[in-house]
C-alpha cells in the first residue's frame, strides 16, 4: 500500500481509533521484559508474525480454527502488557507523535477503561498516563486529542456505571474541577446480542455531565440494522447518538440512512477494517453510495496495528484508490472530520 504524498500531506483529524489497538508489536515486546511478563511467543519475531493471522469478527457464523484468537481476543491479550501508568503513557506518546508524521493535527483516541481494571489494573494508572500523554503531546508535537471513554458492551452494564463513576474526575464537559482528558463516551467490544439501548442509563448520565455521545455499530455484525434503528432514533431519549461508529449497514436501509442525514449523524468509518473480508468491489462502492446518498462520512484506522499496519494515511489511501474520489473530495472527506469532531470552533481554527 503506497501512500501517495497528496493523501501524506492532507491535514487530518482521527475520529475513530482504539488507542489499545495501536500497540505496536515492538513496544508490546519492550512493556513485557519492563514488567517481567513472558509472552507466549518465543521470539520478538514469533509475536510479530502473530499479527499477520487475519481473525475472524464473527466465530458464531464462520466456525473458529483452532489456535488462532479472534480479533477482539487479540486485542485484550495485547493489553496484558500494560500494567503501570508510564506503560498507558508510553503508548498513547508512541501514538500521538506517529499522529504528528502522519499530519494527524488532531485527534478523538478511545480508550477501554475496562480492559485494565478488571485485570487488577489501578483506574488512576490508566487515567494519569493518558493525561500526561494528551498534555505532553499537545506541547511537544502540536498534536490535539480529546479522549473518549467506551463502556464494554459485553461487560455487565453495572461494571460500566461503575467504570465511568470511577473515571468521571478524569472527564471535561461540565464535570466540576474535571481534569479534562475525555469529552465523551462509547460504546466497544463485542456487540453480538448487545443492543446500545442496555446502555441507556450510561450515554444520559454522560450527557448530564455535559459529554458528548457515541457509539459502535460494527458492519455486518448480527442484528446490526436493529442496533442501528437504536443508535439513530432510540438512545439518549429519543435524540439519538451524535456520531455512529462505523454504521456502513445504514447505506442498505433507507429509514436508517434518511435517519442519518435528517438527524446529522456522522459515520466514523474504517474503510481497511471492512476491507479485510468484503471484496473491494463489492466494498467501495458502498462507502460511494453512501456518500451520494447525503451521510456525513470520515476516514479513520480502528485498530492500526492489529490491522496489517494499516493507519489513517492508509485507509484515506484505498479511499482514494478504489472510490475513484478525486483530490477536492478527498479534502471533503477530510473536512467532514472537522466538521464531525468535538474541538471548539477556536480550537478547529487552529488545527485547521
Ligand atoms: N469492534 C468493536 N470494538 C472494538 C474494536 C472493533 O473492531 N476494536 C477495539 N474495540
Ligand atoms: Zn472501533
Amino acid at each position: 500500500l503506497v501512500i501517495s504524498p497528496f493523501i501524506a500531506n492532507l491535514p487530518k483529524v482521527e475520529l475513530h481509533v482504539h488507542i489499545e489497538g495501536t500497540l505496536t508489536p515492538s513496544l508490546r515486546w519492550e512493556l513485557a521484559l519492563r514488567n517481567k511478563i513472558t509472552l507466549p511467543y518465543g521470539s520478538f519475531d514469533e509475536l510479530k508474525a502473530s499479527y499477520a493471522v487475519t481473525l475472524n469478527h464473527r466465530p458464531e457464523l464462520n466456525g473458529r480454527q483452532p489456535g488462532i484468537p479472534t480479533f477482539l481476543e487479540a486485542y485484550f491479550a495485547g493489553c496484558d502488557v500494560l500494567r503501570t501508568e508510564n506503560d498507558f503513557y508510553d503508548l498513547a506518546m508512541a501514538y500521538l507523535s506517529r499522529c504528528a508524521t502522519m499530519n494527524v493535527r488532531y485527534a478523538e483516541p478511545f480508550f477501554d477503561i475496562q480492559a485494565h481494571t478488571r485485570r487488577g489494573v489501578p483506574a488512576t494508572a490508566v487515567l494519569d498516563g493518558y493525561l500526561r500523554a494528551q498534555r505532553d503531546a499537545a506541547a511537544q508535537f502540536n498534536v490535539k486529542s480529546q479522549w473518549i471513554m467506551c463502556f464494554l458492551r459485553d461487560e455487565p452494564v453495572k461494571d460500566g456505571l461503575a467504570a465511568y463513576h470511577e473515571a468521571r474526575p478524569w472527564a471535561a464537559g461540565a464535570v466540576k474541577g474535571g481534569k479534562g482528558l475525555f469529552h465523551a463516551v462509547g460504546l466497544a467490544s463485542n456487540a453480538y446480542e448487545r443492543p446500545p439501548m442496555l446502555f441507556e442509563e450510561g450515554f444520559n448520565l454522560a450527557r448530564a455531565d455535559g459529554l458528548h455521545i457515541t457509539m459502535h455499530c460494527d458492519f455486518g455484525q448480527k442484528d446490526t440494522h436493529a442496533h442501528m434503528n437504536e443508535a439513530i432514533f432510540q438512545v439518549c431519549e429519543g435524540k439519538g447518538s451524535e456520531r455512529i461508529d462505523h454504521g456502513l449497514d445504514a447505506e442498505d436501509r433507507e429509514e436508517l440512512w434518511r435517519g442519518l442525514v435528517e438527524r446529522q449523524i456522522g459515520l466514523t468509518l474504517c474503510p481497511h477494517a471492512y476491507h479485510r473480508r468484503t471484496p473491494t468491489e463489492v466494498l467501495f462502492p458502498k462507502i460511494r453510495r453512501l456518500l451520494e446518498k447525503g451521510v456525513k462520512v470520515c476516514i479513520n484506522s480502528d485498530d492500526p496495528t492489529l490491522m496489517h499496519d494499516v493507519w489513517i494515511e492508509g485507509n484515506m489511501q484505498k479511499v482514494f484508490t478504489h472510490c475513484g474520489f478525486n483530490k477536492a473530495e478527498m479534502v471533503k472527506l477530510a473536512r467532514n472530520a472537522v466538521d464531525m469532531c468535538w474541538a471548539s470552533d477556536d480550537e478547529k481554527v487552529s488545527i485547521y
